[in-house]
């Protein structure tokens, strides 16, 4: 449009304006950058990548994440850890994760099957007993291998420096908390219970820390303080005056009281928190199928518990 509106002869020049020639070149060119200054505005406002955690087996979970992942145009996935446990579909759940996503940290649950338990309830315990064993009787060698390779080469930790919008950063990623990468709890209460534990664990982190494990989605600021993702209005600006550890919630098994599917996506400096509804009761019957599988792993996944 306005490469036509301008290469109009002005109306006060003269049509034998010997000049007009030479105009061209110059219109097609401005004409040009504006339009590559708006596709790069387009480009940076693009999503840059999402966060998933806490998937546990639940393929229905996950694949509805990666679903609503492929609509918003976001190519780059990050796993946080737990691919397995719990659930009924830990090959499935790995083999999307081996596929779709660009790095993944260990959780409990993957160091659980692939090494052993520890300090894990009776069920959770069966449970990766059960995961371990369908695994292990899968009869295409390959893909097993490539499952187990997953398993047992996952680092406990992923550190990324980067420039989010006008925000430069360093983000570490871990399974549950920047102290205790695989196994310590940081609970929402712990701002009030215990603000020394929450300020020791900020200064473990140069800027910013995506973590999971609680499968309580939420914002640890080191004053320190706790914000639901609602009181953000479901986002967060990471801007560099400001530490900050997010959890970004469990895809496979929610804990906060609301059932759906929860994962993050960051675009430019924004922590944006999604949920999405999934067919939670075809993976309550599956569980229910599974003597091995308690059926309270079905039961938490109706209740977001
Ligand atoms: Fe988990």
């Amino acid at each position: 449009m306005g490469l036509w509106r301008e290469a109009r002869p002005h109306p006060q020049r003269s049509s034998q304006d010997k000049s007009s020639g030479n105009l061209r070149p110059v219109l097609l060119l401005e004409w040009f950058l504006s339009r590559i200054k708006a596709c790069w505005g387009v480009i940076i406002r693009k999503p840059m990548f999402a966060i998933v955690s806490d998937i546990h087996s639940n393929i229905e979970a996950l694949s509805t994440v990666f679903a609503d992942v492929k609509k918003r145009g976001i190519k780059r996935v990050y796993c946080l850890g737990d691919v397995v446990g719990y659930g009924p579909n830990p090959k499935e759940c790995l083999d999307l994760i081996i596929d779709k996503s660009e790095w993944c940290v260990l959780g409990n649950h993957d160091y659980a099957v692939f090494y052993e338990p520890t300090n894990f309830n009776y069920g959770a315990e069966q449970a990766s007993f059960w995961t371990r064993d369908v695994m292990e009787m899968e009869e295409d060698k390959a893909q097993s291998d490539k499952r187990w390779r997953f398993l047992g080469e996952l680092p406990m930790r992923h550190t990324l420096e980067t420039r989010l919008g006008p925000t430069k950063t360093t983000i570490d990623f871990v399974h549950a908390s920047p102290r205790k990468p695989i196994n310590e709890y940081i609970f929402p209460d712990d701002v009030y219970t215990n603000p020394a534990k929450v300020r020791l664990l900020f200064e473990r982190i140069k800027h910013v820390c995506f973590i999971g494990h609680t499968h309580m989605p939420g914002v640890f600021l080191d004053e320190p303080d706790f914000y639901l993702p609602d009181e953000l209005g479901g986002v967060y600006p990471i801007i560099e005056e400001e530490k900050a550890i997010i959890n970004i919630g469990s895809v496979g098994q929610p804990r906060d009281k609301d059932n759906r599917a929860s994962y993050v996506y960051v675009e430019e400096n924004k922590v944006h928190f999604v949920r999405l509804e999934y067919d939670f009761e075809t993976t309550m019957k599956k569980i229910y199928a599974i003597d091995r599988l308690d059926n309270f792993h079905a039961e938490r996944l109706r209740d977001g518990r």
